[in-house]
């Protein structure tokens, strides 16, 4: 089945979730900034919402009107031969055939479906008996809203790391991927290891008694990870920077530029571009120790881009990546968010909660990195 034609039908199985709050979320960035040419006008972006049943398909039999339930940014079925190993990014039912993707997604453009997304007062989820996740009641929105993504994301994250006990990981990236990647790390005892260039996200994640290294400040990064760790580099390292890498602002820059460009001039400036965009992902090469594991949850989109293959081969490296398969995760992680003490810090994790109608000034502070900004809530 293609995306098209699983959106524009209306399934027995379908409910309409009223949502109350919607994160607004790094991805949201790269349609904003760089996928702009496969937005389509009224597109509905979103995909990390929470909100409460508001009616349900004649076919729903594990849902009630008024229950809480969180939305899996993946849309997947649940039943299918990847679902059932725990693939749901891969869901063999939504899968976007004509453009070779994988799941759909809420709030994707045609890449992935063109699904209404949840930065909107309702939304049309699909599969009810299997996909949406109930929650309790009670404890705020913050609690249960990252389930949609951030916590599955940093929590696959983690277990594709694979880090050995007691042993150690970077993380690339402290946005909310790497942050919690680095609470969830903590939590099970291993020594963590924080990079970033940005001073407020180093802060944050040195709450949670994680080591830091400064980006900005640090000719090389690996190198000093190397001095922390007896001259190894860390067993696992997680990135969590993706296209978004610092000498990204070149590589925009570049893009823009170079459609004025001749072509052989064009062709260089986006060789240039593309091995400033991977700064970060040849740095968490050279920092995993030989032998060790790398985990990519960063999102990468070049077709082309170099990668060094000597020195992934010669230091064996294990490489693990992908989109989070959210529904596979969320039954492990909610007994974490209901526990006294919230452990994973998610109450006071939104650096900003604002109405949806001010959609366009969230989008737009959350981009520059204004104010402080790590995480975003829209609340209709
Ligand atoms: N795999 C998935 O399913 C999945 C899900 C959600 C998000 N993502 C992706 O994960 C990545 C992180 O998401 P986020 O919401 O935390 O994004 P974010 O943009 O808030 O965080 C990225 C962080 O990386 C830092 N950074 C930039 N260049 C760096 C460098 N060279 N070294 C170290 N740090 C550097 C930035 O300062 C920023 O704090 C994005 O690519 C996002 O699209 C993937
Ligand atoms: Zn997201
Ligand atoms: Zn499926």
């Amino acid at each position: 089945m293609g995306g098209a034609t699983f959106v524009s039908s209306q399934e027995p199985t379908d409910v309409i979730v009223k949502v109350t709050s919607s994160g607004i979320c790094g991805s949201d960035l790269h349609l904003y900034e760089l996928l702009g040419p496969f937005l389509g006008k009224g597109d509905i972006l979103g995909h990390e919402p929470l909100g409460v049943v508001e009616e349900l398909g004649p076919d729903v039999r594990e849902l009630e009107v008024g229950d809480r339930v969180v939305v899996p940014f993946n849309v997947s079925c649940g039943t299918c031969f990847m679902c059932e190993q725990g693939l749901h990014s891969q869901c063999e039912t939504t899968q976007v055939r004509e453009h070779g993707s994988g799941a759909a997604l809420f709030g994707y453009t045609k890449l992935y479906g063109e699904v209404p997304g949840g930065q909107a007062e309702y939304l049309r989820v699909p599969f009810g008996n299997t996909l949406p996740v109930k929650v309790p009641e009670g404890p705020p929105d913050d609690r249960f809203v990252y389930l949609s993504d951030v916590l599955p994301t940093a929590w696959q994250a983690v277990e594709y790391a694979a880090i050995p006990e007691g042993g150690s990981v970077a993380v690339f990236g402290l946005g909310p991927i790497g942050q919690m990647s680095c609470r969830i790390a903590k939590r099970r005892g291993a020594r963590v290891i924080g990079v970033d260039l940005v001073s407020e996200r180093l802060a944050l994640a040195g709450k949670y008694d994680v080591e830091l290294i400064d980006a900005e400040e640090t000719e090389d990064v690996p190198e000093a990870i190397r001095e922390l760790t007896g001259g190894r580099g860390t067993d696992s390292v997680i990135e969590a920077v993706g296209m978004e890498a610092h000498g990204d602002q070149i590589g925009k820059a570049a893009h823009g530029a170079a459609a004025l460009l001749p072509d052989s001039v064009a062709q260089k400036v986006f060789e240039k571009a593309g091995i400033d965009r991977l700064r970060a992902l040849y740095d968490a090469i050279a920092t995993v120790r030989r032998g060790g594991t790398l985990s990519i949850s960063g999102v990468y989109g070049g077709a082309l881009d170099p990668l060094p293959m000597m020195d992934l081969f010669d230091k064996q490296i294990q490489i693990r990546m992908g989109q989070a398969n959210v529904r596979r995760w969320t039954d492990d992680i909610l007994p974490l968010l209901t526990e006294d003490g919230d452990p994973l810090g998610t109450e006071d994790f939104a650096t900003h909660k604002l109405p949806l109608e001010q959609a366009p000034e969230a989008y737009e502070m959350f981009q520059k990195k204004e104010n402080g900004a790590i995480k975003v809530l829209l609340q209709p």
